[in-house]
């Protein structure tokens, strides 16, 4: 009994620590689309046919300042708390679009 709560205990913290790609992609498709097809705030190029390796430069770019046009300021706080595992999972997840 006593290793049965151990268990679900480890697996609730993992729930709570180890977010999906789908779960990371949630709060993007509001501006880029739920496929990144959308131009996001009439400025964005598409996201959707972009390589992994591309996306994750381009995330880690708004992350450190050294990526972005015009709109940099509202794509930097979306990445500011992601971590480096995370940006490769949502560009893992973008490229298949
Ligand atoms: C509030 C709307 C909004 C949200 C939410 C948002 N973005 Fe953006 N995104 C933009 C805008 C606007 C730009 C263009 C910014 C600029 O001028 O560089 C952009 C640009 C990008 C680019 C660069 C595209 C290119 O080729 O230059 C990537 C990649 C990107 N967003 C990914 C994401 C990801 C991943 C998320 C979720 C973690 C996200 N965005 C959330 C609005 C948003």
């Amino acid at each position: 009994m006593k290793k049965l709560m151990m268990a679900s205990a480890a697996a609730l913290v993992l729930g709570v620590s180890v977010a999906s790609a789908d779960d990371l992609y949630k709060p993007c498709a509001a501006c880029h689309g739920p496929d990144g097809k959308m131009k996001a705030m009439n400025v964005a190029p598409p996201l959707a046919g972009q390589s992994k390796e591309d996306i994750a430069k381009k995330l880690k770019g708004y992350k450190d300042g050294s990526y972005g046009g015009a709109m940099k300021a509202v794509m930097a706080p979306q990445v500011a708390n992601l971590s480096d595992a995370d940006i490769e999972k949502l560009a893992e997840q973008i490229s298949k679009f």
